[in-house]
């Protein structure tokens, strides 16, 4: 099978729904890539694998290195990494270097990046010299210290218009893909039929053009629980049984039994 390609993705826009999945490490990109369209590197790595406080601890070191695995570990889905806290905002010069960086290091198609309308300069500045941007538009929690929490967005009208705003200038700037995080069901419906890129909503309905979850929610095997995540297994119970069958067999010395055992043939 050959991989995805990022024009092909933004082609499903009004076709069959996208799948994405968050992946990190090679093991987990290796059992997600057969099922997925998309696999995104994302910065919810410093809370899922480093036990940061928020993402805003992540760097581009972290990313590149976790990128680089996920590619050697897919070979259908397209990859595309976060960009890091402080690594794009200033300027889109500051971004094509972190970002050009990404892609070289790791192999990875596109890069994914958080904002509005204030980044669309930015998104063109990179769409135009050869990197694919997904925009991230919502719920974005690089900005949870302006926006005061995690909770949904656009309650209120105003929200809601610029929401519907943000998209629409990062769509107009040439992102080939949109995430919608953390939107009310009529917010997710319009925004989804007012830009020309597929939107693949997290916590934001059925209405949109794909679904992305972070995958250790979704396997019930990190504590968080938003109410947007389904989980389709319960890992952490799996991993702790296990563990405990391990710890009961090495203390009554039932492991290793023969079969581990390298015994002389005589
Ligand atoms: O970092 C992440 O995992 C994300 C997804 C939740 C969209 O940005
Ligand atoms: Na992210």
């Amino acid at each position: 099978m050959k991989r995805l390609t990022v024009p092909a993705i933004r082609n499903r826009k009004g076709k069959e729904p996208l799948v994405m999945l968050t992946a990190y490490t090679v093991r987990m990109a290796q059992l997600l890539d057969p099922h997925c369209d998309i696999l995104l590197v994302g910065d919810s790595l410093g809370q899922v694998i480093y036990g940061f406080p928020s993402t805003l601890q992540v760097t581009l070191d972290l990313m590149s290195a976790h990128g680089a695995a996920v590619v050697r570990g897919s070979y259908h889905s397209v990859v595309v990494i976060d960009m890091p806290f402080g690594s794009y905002e200033a300027s889109p010069e500051q971004a094509f270097a972190s970002a050009s960086r990404l892609l070289a290091e790791t192999g990875a198609a596109a890069v994914k990046m958080e904002g509005g309308a204030a980044m669309a300069p930015t998104v063109a500045f990179l769409s135009e010299r050869g990197i694919p941007v997904m925009g991230h538009v919502g719920l974005t929690p690089q900005a949870v210290n302006a926006l005061g929490g995690y909770g949904a967005r656009g309650k209120t009208n105003a929200e809601h218009d610029k929401i519907i705003g943000d998209a629409r200038a990062i769509d107009q700037a040439g992102a080939f893909a949109i995430v919608a995080e953390g939107i009310m069901e009529p917010l997710a419906r319009t925004l989804t039929g007012e830009v020309s890129c597929p939107v693949i909503g997290i916590g934001a309905s059925a209405q949109c053009d794909g679904q992305v979850l972070v995958t250790e929610d979704m396997l019930g095997l990190f504590e968080r629980t938003a109410r947007f995540v389904k989980k389709y297994d319960d890992m952490a119970g799996r991993i702790s049984a296990a563990v405990e069958t391990y710890a009961g067999e090495v203390r009554s010395r039932t492991f290793p039994g023969p079969e581990q055992t390298y015994l002389p043939k005589d």
